[in-house]
């Protein structure tokens, strides 16, 4: 079984059971997680991605063309924090997830932001049924990354518990700076 954190977050999106349901990938990137999201939601459900870059949401877009899913998946070149707007009215979402930092093989300076990544955090919050989970994973090894993952994490510690279960990960022996995970569940 992998302890890495990308695993953790699948695993825990997984357990949600999303057959038929909506859920939103925040950091499209590359499209791997949209990609699971959308065989997870099967041909029935769907999928909204957003990214800010253009090379993502073109690698994205191709993934899920080559995987043949890409009519149930819609994508949006544009910051996560704009979803509330974005997002049709009354979209409930089964999860979401957020991998922070910036794009593998991309440019290194463009990364999430904290005020951005709190906002569309949120926002997917607001949107999440009863039970359904958000995951975040974070990265504190990049400019910038470190002050983005203590504001995330501080948003995460203030979550009222009669709203969600928040739980947090980190592997102890991995190479530091480790990625954490954070996962939360709606009451
Ligand atoms: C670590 S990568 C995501 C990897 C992706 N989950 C995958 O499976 O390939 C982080 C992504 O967040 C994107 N990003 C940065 N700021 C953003 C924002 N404000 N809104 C949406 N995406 C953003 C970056 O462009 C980058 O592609």
């Amino acid at each position: 079984m992998s302890l890495h954190v990308l695993d953790l977050a699948r695993g825990f999106v997984r357990g949600a059971g999303l057959l038929g349901s909506v859920a939103l990938d925040g950091t499209a990137g590359n499209g791997h997680d949209t990609l699971f999201l959308a065989r997870l939601v099967g041909s029935g459900g769907h999928v909204y991605g957003f990214d800010i870059q253009g090379q993502a949401i073109g690698a994205t877009s191709g993934r899920l063309e080559e995987a043949g899913v890409s009519e149930r998946v819609t994508l949006f070149q544009e910051d996560h924090a704009r979803l509330r707007e974005l997002l049709p009215l009354g979209t409930t979402l089964r999860a979401a997830m957020f991998n922070l930092g910036y794009l593998p093989h991309g440019d290194k300076g463009i990364i999430t932001s904290t005020t951005s990544t709190v906002a569309a955090l949120e926002g997917a919050l607001e949107r999440l049924e009863s039970s359904g989970v958000v995951t975040v994973v974070l990265y504190s090894g990049h400019p910038g990354g470190q002050e983005e993952s203590n504001a995330v994490l501080e948003w995460a510690r203030a979550l009222a518990r009669e709203v969600a279960e928040v739980g947090w990960y980190q592997r102890w022996n991995a190479r530091t700076p480790a990625p954490s995970l954070i996962v939360i569940s709606k009451r």
